[in-house]
């Protein structure tokens, strides 16, 4: 049986000591045992992965990263490499996020640079795709999705035990607290799966890759989206930095 994925994206919302106080709250209110298969993970600033790293240490919460540099080490100031977010005790790292492709000229090059760097270093990444309000007004969803998808992912070899999480996010509805129809995520991750299917083995498909819906998640709509056959999980962005907020996703089950 395939996990459900809870990604907490908390942006750049926190300071270090509100940082501190959610996760150990987020620690304390998860109801793991109840939410079993539930994979809850938090993804803090970069400053603030130590911090939080110690607090989820021996817990069922994990800790991700926002973003990754592709190379391992070297002459690249502000960089922060796959090797280091796995010291810190990172398993998961979100790449492609559309607020860094918009306000820090992410490209798919630089998109699948860091796929690659996070696989060769252990490391889950989080591919997150979708389209802009206009792409959809223009009925480019698709073609976008699957440039983004087949880009981010050209010449990316998954191994036997590799796993990849896939987050549509509609670039549209991210912090409008408006999701998209619970209906017309699940028809786009259908789509985003048979779409994989032109460029990866099938067995890759089922075995190794999830696809998460991201994008005004929280509390009211959250089983919504968790309760459709395509949907594996969802990444959330403003419901996530508030821990009375987050604690009826995390325990979404109960
Ligand atoms: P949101 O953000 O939940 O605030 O819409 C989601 C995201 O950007 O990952």
């Amino acid at each position: 049986m395939s996990k459900t994925y809870i990604i907490a994206n908390w942006k750049m919302n926190l300071l270090p000591k509100d940082a501190v106080f959610q996760a150990k709250q987020i620690v304390k209110k998860y109801k793991s045992k109840k939410n079993n298969n539930t994979e809850v993970v938090i993804c803090p600033t970069f400053t603030e992965i130590p911090a939080i790293a110690k607090i989820v240490q021996s817990t069922d919460i994990f800790l991700g990263a926002q973003d990754v540099f592709w190379e391992e080490k070297g002459s690249y100031t502000s960089g922060v490499s796959a090797k280091t977010l796995k010291d810190y005790g990172c398993k998961y790292v979100i790449v492609g996020h559309s607020e860094r492709r918009k306000y820090q000229h992410e490209t798919n090059e630089t998109i699948n640079l860091k796929i690659k760097t996070a696989f060769a270093n252990g490391l889950i990444p989080i591919l997150c795709i979708g389209e802009t309000f206009a792409e959809r007004q223009a009925g480019q969803k698709e073609s976008v999705l699957f440039d983004q998808l087949s880009s981010a992912l050209h010449e990316v070899w998954l191994k036997k035990n590799d796993r990849l999480l896939i987050a549509y996010e509609p670039v549209w509805v991210i912090g409008s607290g408006q999701a998209v129809d619970p209906d017309e995520a699940e028809i786009t991750q259908a789509a985003i799966k048979r779409s994989l299917l032109e460029f990866l083995p099938a067995t890759v498909v089922s075995d190794n890759i999830s696809v998460l819906y991201g994008g005004s998640v929280n509390g009211m709509n959250v089983k919504n989206f968790l309760t459709k056959p395509s949907i594996d999980g969802v990444l959330v962005g403003r419901a996530s930095i508030d821990v009375d907020n987050f604690e009826p996703i995390i325990n979404y089950n109960i």
